[in-house]
Protein backbone atom coordinates (compact mmCIF):
# COMPACT_ATOMS: atom_id res chain seq x y z
CA UNK A 1 0.00 0.00 0.00
CA UNK A 2 0.79 3.95 -0.24
CA UNK A 3 3.21 5.66 2.59
CA UNK A 4 0.13 6.99 3.87
CA UNK A 5 1.40 10.19 3.80
CA UNK A 6 4.42 9.34 6.12
CA UNK A 7 6.75 10.48 4.02
CA UNK A 8 8.90 13.19 5.76
CA UNK A 9 9.25 15.22 3.03
CA UNK A 10 5.48 14.90 1.22
CA UNK A 11 5.72 17.18 -1.05
CA UNK A 12 9.27 16.85 -2.89
CA UNK A 13 9.19 13.58 -5.22
CA UNK A 14 12.45 12.30 -4.42
CA UNK A 15 12.56 8.33 -6.31
CA UNK A 16 9.67 9.07 -8.08
CA UNK A 17 9.49 8.56 -11.90
CA UNK A 18 7.47 10.68 -13.53
CA UNK A 19 6.16 11.05 -17.54
CA UNK A 20 4.89 14.68 -18.65
CA UNK A 21 3.23 14.99 -21.62
CA UNK A 22 3.56 18.10 -23.61
CA UNK A 23 6.50 18.70 -21.92
CA UNK A 24 8.16 20.42 -24.34
CA UNK A 25 6.53 24.07 -24.07
CA UNK A 26 4.29 26.33 -21.52
CA UNK A 27 2.59 24.90 -18.51
CA UNK A 28 4.02 20.89 -19.34
CA UNK A 29 7.79 22.18 -19.36
CA UNK A 30 7.24 24.04 -16.11
CA UNK A 31 5.39 21.19 -14.34
CA UNK A 32 8.46 19.07 -15.70
CA UNK A 33 11.04 21.34 -14.47
CA UNK A 34 9.32 22.03 -11.35
CA UNK A 35 9.23 17.94 -11.27
CA UNK A 36 13.05 17.15 -11.42
CA UNK A 37 14.21 20.45 -9.07
CA UNK A 38 11.84 18.41 -6.17
CA UNK A 39 13.52 15.22 -7.21
CA UNK A 40 11.96 13.43 -9.75
CA UNK A 41 13.66 11.83 -13.02
CA UNK A 42 11.35 13.13 -15.59
CA UNK A 43 10.01 11.90 -18.67
CA UNK A 44 9.06 14.94 -21.29
CA UNK A 45 7.33 14.35 -24.12
CA UNK A 46 6.85 16.31 -27.45
CA UNK A 47 5.91 15.62 -31.29
CA UNK A 48 9.53 16.11 -32.16
CA UNK A 49 11.71 13.50 -30.48
CA UNK A 50 15.08 15.85 -30.96
CA UNK A 51 12.97 18.82 -29.36
CA UNK A 52 11.65 16.95 -26.37
CA UNK A 53 15.18 15.22 -25.87
CA UNK A 54 17.40 18.77 -25.89
CA UNK A 55 14.50 19.88 -23.19
CA UNK A 56 14.97 16.93 -21.43
CA UNK A 57 19.35 17.88 -21.72
CA UNK A 58 18.28 21.15 -20.20
CA UNK A 59 16.47 19.78 -17.36
CA UNK A 60 20.02 17.77 -16.57
CA UNK A 61 19.96 15.19 -14.65
CA UNK A 62 18.59 11.65 -16.05
CA UNK A 63 15.58 13.34 -17.42
CA UNK A 64 14.82 12.12 -21.17
CA UNK A 65 12.96 13.29 -24.00
CA UNK A 66 10.44 11.10 -25.95
CA UNK A 67 8.25 11.78 -29.22
CA UNK A 68 4.60 11.54 -28.39
CA UNK A 69 2.17 12.49 -31.00
CA UNK A 70 -1.52 12.57 -29.41
CA UNK A 71 -3.36 12.72 -32.68
CA UNK A 72 -3.84 8.46 -32.61
CA UNK A 73 -4.01 5.41 -31.12
CA UNK A 74 0.09 4.63 -33.52
CA UNK A 75 1.15 7.35 -31.00
CA UNK A 76 0.14 5.63 -27.79
CA UNK A 77 1.18 2.33 -28.74
CA UNK A 78 4.71 4.06 -29.43
CA UNK A 79 5.19 5.78 -26.10
CA UNK A 80 3.49 3.43 -23.77
CA UNK A 81 5.76 0.40 -25.30
CA UNK A 82 9.44 3.09 -25.32
CA UNK A 83 8.37 4.28 -21.55
CA UNK A 84 7.79 0.08 -20.53
CA UNK A 85 10.74 -0.57 -22.36
CA UNK A 86 13.33 1.25 -21.64
CA UNK A 87 12.33 3.01 -18.26
CA UNK A 88 10.11 0.40 -16.68
CA UNK A 89 8.61 2.20 -14.11
CA UNK A 90 6.07 5.07 -13.63
CA UNK A 91 4.89 6.79 -10.17
CA UNK A 92 3.47 9.80 -12.19
CA UNK A 93 1.79 10.41 -15.24
CA UNK A 94 0.98 13.88 -16.16
CA UNK A 95 -1.68 14.18 -19.20
CA UNK A 96 -1.03 17.48 -19.96
CA UNK A 97 -0.81 17.65 -23.97
CA UNK A 98 -3.71 19.15 -25.16
CA UNK A 99 -4.61 21.75 -28.47
CA UNK A 100 -7.02 24.22 -28.61
CA UNK A 101 -9.06 25.87 -31.66
CA UNK A 102 -11.22 28.49 -31.20
CA UNK A 103 -14.69 27.75 -33.12
CA UNK A 104 -18.15 29.03 -33.09
CA UNK A 105 -20.50 25.76 -33.57
CA UNK A 106 -21.81 26.43 -36.82
CA UNK A 107 -18.69 26.72 -38.29
CA UNK A 108 -17.34 23.70 -36.23
CA UNK A 109 -16.15 20.74 -38.98
CA UNK A 110 -16.05 16.80 -38.40
CA UNK A 111 -12.75 16.94 -38.58
CA UNK A 112 -12.16 19.96 -36.09
CA UNK A 113 -14.15 17.74 -33.48
CA UNK A 114 -12.46 14.76 -33.99
CA UNK A 115 -8.91 15.97 -33.63
CA UNK A 116 -10.00 17.88 -30.20
CA UNK A 117 -11.55 14.74 -29.24
CA UNK A 118 -8.47 12.47 -30.10
CA UNK A 119 -5.92 14.81 -28.55
CA UNK A 120 -7.50 16.07 -25.22
CA UNK A 121 -9.48 12.85 -24.29
CA UNK A 122 -8.48 9.62 -26.74
CA UNK A 123 -5.29 9.82 -26.27
CA UNK A 124 -4.92 10.62 -22.60
CA UNK A 125 -7.21 7.92 -21.97
CA UNK A 126 -5.70 5.65 -23.94
CA UNK A 127 -2.07 6.34 -22.95
CA UNK A 128 -3.00 5.99 -18.89
CA UNK A 129 -4.40 2.34 -19.77
CA UNK A 130 -1.60 1.75 -21.77
CA UNK A 131 0.78 2.66 -19.08
CA UNK A 132 -1.48 1.10 -16.03
CA UNK A 133 1.21 -1.74 -15.92
CA UNK A 134 3.92 0.55 -14.75
CA UNK A 135 1.81 2.98 -12.61
CA UNK A 136 -0.07 -0.15 -10.56
CA UNK A 137 3.84 -1.89 -9.69
CA UNK A 138 4.76 0.70 -7.34
CA UNK A 139 4.21 1.36 -3.79
CA UNK A 140 0.89 3.98 -5.17
CA UNK A 141 1.22 6.07 -8.15
CA UNK A 142 -0.91 8.86 -9.05
CA UNK A 143 -2.50 10.39 -12.11
CA UNK A 144 -2.90 14.22 -12.98
CA UNK A 145 -5.00 15.67 -15.56
CA UNK A 146 -4.91 18.73 -16.89
CA UNK A 147 -8.36 19.94 -17.29
CA UNK A 148 -9.50 23.57 -18.24
CA UNK A 149 -12.56 26.23 -16.57
CA UNK A 150 -14.11 25.42 -19.98
CA UNK A 151 -14.83 21.81 -18.78
CA UNK A 152 -16.64 23.19 -15.62
CA UNK A 153 -18.60 26.12 -17.40
CA UNK A 154 -19.29 26.39 -21.24
CA UNK A 155 -17.47 29.35 -23.26
CA UNK A 156 -18.88 30.56 -26.32
CA UNK A 157 -16.41 30.29 -29.23
CA UNK A 158 -14.58 27.20 -27.72
CA UNK A 159 -17.13 24.70 -27.16
CA UNK A 160 -15.50 21.43 -28.19
CA UNK A 161 -12.69 22.48 -26.31
CA UNK A 162 -14.68 23.12 -23.15
CA UNK A 163 -16.62 19.26 -23.98
CA UNK A 164 -13.10 17.83 -24.27
CA UNK A 165 -12.24 19.26 -21.34
CA UNK A 166 -15.25 18.36 -19.79
CA UNK A 167 -14.70 14.65 -20.24
CA UNK A 168 -11.62 14.59 -18.92
CA UNK A 169 -12.81 15.44 -15.53
CA UNK A 170 -15.55 12.24 -15.11
CA UNK A 171 -12.87 10.28 -16.50
CA UNK A 172 -10.78 11.28 -14.34
CA UNK A 173 -13.41 10.52 -11.07
CA UNK A 174 -13.97 6.81 -13.24
CA UNK A 175 -10.62 6.24 -12.93
CA UNK A 176 -10.22 7.20 -9.50
CA UNK A 177 -13.21 5.19 -8.55
CA UNK A 178 -11.63 1.79 -10.17
CA UNK A 179 -7.96 2.32 -9.84
CA UNK A 180 -7.84 3.00 -5.79
CA UNK A 181 -7.95 -0.76 -5.46
CA UNK A 182 -4.53 -0.87 -7.22
CA UNK A 183 -3.30 2.22 -4.75
CA UNK A 184 -3.53 4.77 -8.17
CA UNK A 185 -4.79 8.29 -7.26
CA UNK A 186 -6.41 9.88 -9.99
CA UNK A 187 -7.11 13.74 -10.08
CA UNK A 188 -7.55 16.77 -12.24
CA UNK A 189 -6.35 19.90 -12.54
CA UNK A 190 -8.18 22.99 -13.63
CA UNK A 191 -5.53 26.01 -14.52
CA UNK A 192 -7.01 29.21 -15.22
CA UNK A 193 -5.35 31.28 -17.92
CA UNK A 194 -1.63 30.39 -18.14
CA UNK A 195 1.05 32.83 -20.00
CA UNK A 196 1.46 29.90 -22.91
CA UNK A 197 1.27 29.84 -26.43
CA UNK A 198 -1.61 28.11 -26.64
CA UNK A 199 -3.76 31.59 -25.82
CA UNK A 200 -1.50 34.49 -26.45
CA UNK A 201 -1.85 35.71 -29.49
CA UNK A 202 1.73 36.60 -31.26
CA UNK A 203 1.33 40.25 -32.23
CA UNK A 204 2.33 42.59 -29.29
CA UNK A 205 -0.78 45.18 -29.67
CA UNK A 206 -2.92 42.12 -30.04
CA UNK A 207 -1.51 40.46 -27.08
CA UNK A 208 -1.84 43.28 -24.66
CA UNK A 209 -5.23 43.83 -25.32
CA UNK A 210 -5.94 39.66 -24.64
CA UNK A 211 -3.95 39.72 -21.70
CA UNK A 212 -5.82 43.01 -20.15
CA UNK A 213 -9.15 41.20 -21.57
CA UNK A 214 -8.21 37.86 -19.79
CA UNK A 215 -6.83 39.18 -16.41
CA UNK A 216 -9.97 41.15 -15.86
CA UNK A 217 -12.06 37.94 -15.87
CA UNK A 218 -10.28 36.42 -12.23
CA UNK A 219 -10.08 37.77 -9.12
CA UNK A 220 -5.85 38.63 -9.00
CA UNK A 221 -6.52 40.10 -12.25
CA UNK A 222 -3.74 38.41 -14.06
CA UNK A 223 -2.76 35.53 -16.10
CA UNK A 224 -0.64 33.12 -14.22
CA UNK A 225 2.93 31.92 -14.70
CA UNK A 226 3.06 28.45 -15.52
CA UNK A 227 5.41 27.70 -11.99
CA UNK A 228 2.29 28.88 -10.07
CA UNK A 229 0.04 26.03 -12.07
CA UNK A 230 3.08 23.16 -11.86
CA UNK A 231 3.20 23.35 -7.67
CA UNK A 232 0.18 22.79 -7.66
CA UNK A 233 -0.11 19.79 -9.89
CA UNK A 234 3.12 18.58 -7.80
CA UNK A 235 0.91 18.82 -4.72
CA UNK A 236 -1.56 16.65 -6.57
CA UNK A 237 1.46 14.30 -7.44
CA UNK A 238 3.27 14.05 -4.30
CA UNK A 239 2.35 12.45 -1.38
CA UNK A 240 1.53 15.04 0.58
CA UNK A 241 -1.82 14.66 -1.76
CA UNK A 242 -2.03 11.06 -0.51
CA UNK A 243 -5.41 10.37 0.55
CA UNK A 244 -6.38 12.65 -2.09
CA UNK A 245 -8.02 10.84 -5.41
CA UNK A 246 -11.13 11.30 -7.70
CA UNK A 247 -10.73 15.13 -7.21
CA UNK A 248 -10.14 18.13 -9.23
CA UNK A 249 -8.11 21.22 -7.56
CA UNK A 250 -8.87 24.52 -9.26
CA UNK A 251 -5.61 26.65 -9.63
CA UNK A 252 -7.29 29.58 -11.73
CA UNK A 253 -6.87 33.00 -9.97
CA UNK A 254 -10.74 32.84 -8.53
CA UNK A 255 -12.74 33.00 -12.12
CA UNK A 256 -14.70 30.12 -10.92
CA UNK A 257 -15.12 31.13 -7.91
N1 LIG B 1 -2.78 28.20 -21.42
C1 LIG B 1 -3.93 28.32 -20.78
O1 LIG B 1 -4.42 29.43 -20.50
C2 LIG B 1 -4.65 27.08 -20.31
C3 LIG B 1 -5.83 27.26 -19.57
C4 LIG B 1 -6.53 26.14 -19.11
C5 LIG B 1 -6.03 24.87 -19.38
N2 LIG B 1 -4.88 24.74 -20.10
C6 LIG B 1 -4.41 23.38 -20.33
O2 LIG B 1 -3.07 23.27 -19.87
C7 LIG B 1 -2.38 22.29 -20.66
C8 LIG B 1 -1.10 22.88 -21.21
O3 LIG B 1 -1.42 23.99 -22.01
P1 LIG B 1 -0.31 25.05 -22.49
O4 LIG B 1 -0.97 26.37 -22.40
O5 LIG B 1 0.98 24.79 -21.81
O6 LIG B 1 -0.22 24.64 -24.04
P2 LIG B 1 0.94 24.91 -25.12
O7 LIG B 1 1.83 26.03 -24.68
O8 LIG B 1 0.23 25.02 -26.43
O9 LIG B 1 1.79 23.56 -25.08
C9 LIG B 1 1.16 22.37 -25.47
C10 LIG B 1 2.08 21.19 -25.29
O10 LIG B 1 1.38 20.04 -25.80
C11 LIG B 1 2.13 19.46 -26.87
N3 LIG B 1 1.23 19.07 -27.96
C12 LIG B 1 0.46 19.87 -28.73
N4 LIG B 1 -0.21 19.14 -29.65
C13 LIG B 1 0.16 17.85 -29.46
C14 LIG B 1 -0.16 16.63 -30.10
N5 LIG B 1 -1.01 16.57 -31.16
N6 LIG B 1 0.42 15.50 -29.66
C15 LIG B 1 1.28 15.52 -28.62
N7 LIG B 1 1.65 16.65 -27.96
C16 LIG B 1 1.09 17.80 -28.39
C17 LIG B 1 3.11 20.55 -27.33
O11 LIG B 1 4.29 19.93 -27.81
P3 LIG B 1 4.97 20.25 -29.24
O12 LIG B 1 4.24 21.39 -29.87
O13 LIG B 1 6.40 20.56 -28.88
O14 LIG B 1 4.82 18.98 -29.98
C18 LIG B 1 3.38 21.32 -26.04
O15 LIG B 1 4.42 20.72 -25.31
C19 LIG B 1 -3.39 21.82 -21.73
O16 LIG B 1 -4.00 20.63 -21.30
C20 LIG B 1 -4.38 22.96 -21.78
O17 LIG B 1 -5.64 22.54 -22.27
C21 LIG B 1 -4.19 25.80 -20.56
Amino acid sequence: MSTGGKSEEPFRLDGKVALVTGGTRGLGEAVARDFAAAGARVIVTGRDAAQAQTVAKSIGGDAVGYAYEAGGMAGVESLSSVVIREVGRLDVLVNNAAILKPHKIEKLTEDEFDQLFQVNVKSALFLTKALLPLLAMGKGAAVVNITAAGGHVPMAGIGAYCASKAAVLNLTRTLAKEWAVKNIRVNALTPGSIATDMILPVDPVKREKFVAEMAAMNLMNRLSDPIEIARAVRFLASDAASFITGQTLIADGGFLA
